[in-house]
């Protein structure tokens, strides 16, 4: 039996970023939920921590039971909050782009400094401030329309859900006493131009876990499914095929 998959989006998009990896998967039971203050849904809660109960509670809602969770950055950061409450949920992780530690204090204070400008001014700005770091430099000299969907999607962002976002990763607990406890099959991608998250933030989740596998994605950055969609497909369809044959 196929497992289904729950594809968890990264910050500031919404679950539309995942177009391409769902028709990739069509013959299954496919969730990509959008966070509170994404997408279509209206800003709520606050913490990673609820935003995993809307995940859980989406699961409920369609009759998952126990799914293949994919999240890339702020994605995976949820599926750690996933992982600590209700490990009997996930079948096995493919992680992107991502990192178990959490924010040091300059980055702390970043996240703040920001969710302030974002209330004060909206997110206007925040493609230019973000796009130089989430798209690799493959991506910005090669890819225009690349950087025209990912500049649209933050553009269109809801700013008190992207402020009340921002919160949220800044007040993220750290993942990595967790890592031990992951006794199903785990993948760390990552974009080998990702500067966000490089990829010894990766390599460090591998690491930790019990069996974990370390996947480059050459020619990508931090939003390495958007950016090379291809490559992303050919490693998120090999672990699946390898969960099918177990
Ligand atoms: C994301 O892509 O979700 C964000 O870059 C995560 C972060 O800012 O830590």
């Amino acid at each position: 039996m196929s497992l289904p998959i729950v594809f968890l989006h990264a910050f500031p998009l919404d679950a539309s970023m995942w177009l391409d990896q769902a028709s990739a998967v069509a013959d299954r039971t496919v969730l990509a939920p959008d966070f509170p203050g994404f997408g279509s849904r209206p800003a709520g809660p606050s913490s990673l921590d609820e935003f995993a109960d809307v995940v859980l509670a989406d699961m409920d809602a369609a009759g998952v039971e126990r799914a293949v969770v994919v999240g890339l950055s702020m994605g995976g950061y949820v599926a750690f909050r996933i992982h600590a409450k209700r490990p009997d949920r996930i079948a096995a992780l493919f992680l992107a782009d991502t990192r178990a530690g959490p924010d040091d204090e300059a980055g702390r204070k970043r996240r703040a400094d920001q969710a302030e400008r974002v209330r004060r001014e909206g997110v206007a700005w925040l493609a230019g401030a973000m796009i130089p770091g989430v798209l690799g430099e493959t991506t910005r000299s090669e890819r225009p329309e690349v950087v025209e969907r990912v500049r649209s999607l933050v553009s269109g962002a809801d700013p008190e859900g992207v402020a009340r976002a921002l919160l949220a990763m800044r007040d993220r607990p750290d993942s990595r006493p967790q890592l031990e406890r992951m006794d199903f099959p785990v993948v760390a991608a990552v974009g080998e131009e990702d500067t966000l998250t490089p990829p010894a933030e990766s390599q460090a989740i591998v690491d930790g876990v019990p069996q974990g596998r370390f996947v480059a994605i050459p020619g990508a950055g931090h939003l390495s499914s958007l950016e090379e969609p291809t490559r992303f497909n050919a490693a998120l369809g090999a672990f699946l095929a390898r969960l099918d044959r177990r």
